[in-house]
């Protein structure tokens, strides 16, 4: 009988990303792969470490992980950013983990199951190490068949002062163009409709690299591959988006008319604490030539509040830039300390009140501003990609326009992976209602 295994991914689209690797890695080893941990015999937990709450909830299931281990003798397998970080300190709290490994090891994970399973005197396999090399390419098959994402690179050289990342993903490395290419082909013929392009930061693609292989140039080389599929990317980093990458996106309807610009903070004063690399203005004159450039684009964001030191003025200018931007929807976070990074050893760390207070004003303001976006579709015939059945509503599609709106609407479940044209009727915050017009 074959043995089944679990991955549970917690974090962003790169660990999702990883944990379709896994699968794959896993499948090839002739498991089947279950969502049941009761009758799971080897678990992944694929973590993430970029914020305090991450950890919490990993040792909550770690705690039930025990359990069933008891039980039936399953191997514990802990991935990503947080096992990368802990590394072997996880054993002090953890001793029942089998193998703990940071995600630029994957490829290992066949090796390492096998040291465990045959050599009854290897407790407990640790891979944290070759953190500076590009990781071999995997396969990887990925759930709904609609969106497949491709690592264009690993790592981050930024050191935004508040972040982990740089510190568990190593420094920046680039997968030649010819690769991805090619991988994008590949997925393009299997079926995908969406192509996710994923790096720490996107449009610093290229270093290291040869002179053609630019974020302009890959873009452009990936559009000029034949097929109705749409093409999206996270995260660019508003210093280096360059004017190159803004044309090839203006000029090639295949890539999504949604961009992700993280602010992060709108006071300039905050943005050099936070080793942002741009002022408040220089933000809002990216916006501006983006929106002038490509005038059906949305914009989405990520903010933080209440970094160290942050004043009630440093404050209002993120919220002047939150109304300036006019994004479509915004990740807002707490500031959480992270141990290891510049930020956690500044002075002037805010309450979590000013933090939480702050938070729900911002909230309240881009809701709004959301809902105003939102209306402004009421009437308008979208062409979208459909999901498949909506979560809420099996009779319902659920489907997304290039501008990554959700739309729901009555039609066959035939059309599930189908670009289709729906009219918008109703819109609500963050739902739009529509039908299907007929060809
Ligand atoms: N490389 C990407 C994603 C980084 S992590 C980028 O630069 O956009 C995703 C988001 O988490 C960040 O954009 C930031 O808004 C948030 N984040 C990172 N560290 C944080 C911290 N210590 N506290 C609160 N939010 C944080
Ligand atoms: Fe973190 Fe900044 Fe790198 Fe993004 S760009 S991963 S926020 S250090
Ligand atoms: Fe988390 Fe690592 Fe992604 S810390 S956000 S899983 S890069």
């Amino acid at each position: 009988m074959k043995k089944n295994a679990t991955v549970i991914t917690y974090g962003c689209q790169m660990n999702v990303n990883e944990s379709a690797k896994i699968r794959k890695i896993m499948e090839n080893l002739d498991y089947n792969m279950t969502e049941d941990i009761e009758s799971t015999d080897v678990v992944f937990l694929n973590t993430c470490t970029v914020r305090e709450g991450a950890a919490t909830q990993i040792y909550g299931k770690l705690g039930d992980l025990k359990r069933v281990r008891d039980k039936r003798g399953t191997k514990i397998i802990i991935t990503g950013c947080f096992a990368q970080e802990q590394g072997k300190k996880l054993l002090e709290k953890f001793p029942y983990i089998d193998i703990i490994m940071g995600n630029q090891n994957i490829g290992r994970i066949p090796e390492a199951l096998d040291e465990i399973e045959s050599n009854k005197k290897v407790k407990h396999v640790i891979l944290t190490e070759y953190e500076e090399q590009l990781p071999p390419r995997i396969d990887a098959d990925f759930d709904n068949k609609i969106t497949a994402s491709i690592s264009i690179g690993y790592g981050c050289n930024n050191f935004c002062t508040y972040c982990i990342v740089p510190y568990v993903r190593g420094r920046e490395r680039y997968v030649p163009m010819a690769e991805i290419v090619e991988q994008t082909k590949e997925f393009v013929k299997k079926g995908y409709k969406e192509i996710m392009l994923l790096a720490q930061n996107v449009n610093s693609y290229g270093r290291g690299l040869s002179k053609e292989e630019t974020f302009a140039n890959l873009l452009q080389n990936i559009c000029d591959i034949d097929g109705d599929f749409i093409v999206r990317f996270v995260s660019p980093h508003p210093r280096d988006f360059t004017d190159d990458v803004i044309d090839v996106i203006a000029k090639n309807p295949k890539i999504a008319r949604c961009l992700h610009i993280p602010l992060q903070s709108g006071s300039t004063r905050i943005l050099k604490l936070m080793n942002r690399g741009y002022t408040k203005e220089q933000y809002l004159a990216l916006i501006d030539k983006i929106k002038t450039r490509i005038p059906d684009i949305a914009i989405t964001t990520d903010i933080i509040v209440g970094f160290p030191q942050e004043t009630e003025e440093d404050f209002l200018d993120t919220l002047d830039v939150v109304r300036k931007s006019k994004y479509d929807t915004a990740f807002m976070f707490m500031y959480s300390i992270r141990q290891g990074t510049k930020a956690a050893e500044m002075d002037g760390h805010l309450s979590d009140d000013i933090k939480h207070e702050r938070l729900q004003r911002l909230i309240a303001l881009q809701t709004e501003i959301s809902k105003e976006i939102s209306e402004t579709y009421a009437g308008r015939v979208e062409r979208v990609l459909v999901e498949g059945p909506s979560k809420k509503n099996k009779d319902v599609l659920s489907s997304r326009t290039s501008t990554n709106k959700i739309v729901l609407f009555e039609g066959d479940k035939s059309l599930e992976g189908h670009f289709v044209d729906v009219k918008i009727n109703e819109c609500k915050t963050w739902t739009l209602y529509g039908e299907l017009v007929q060809e």
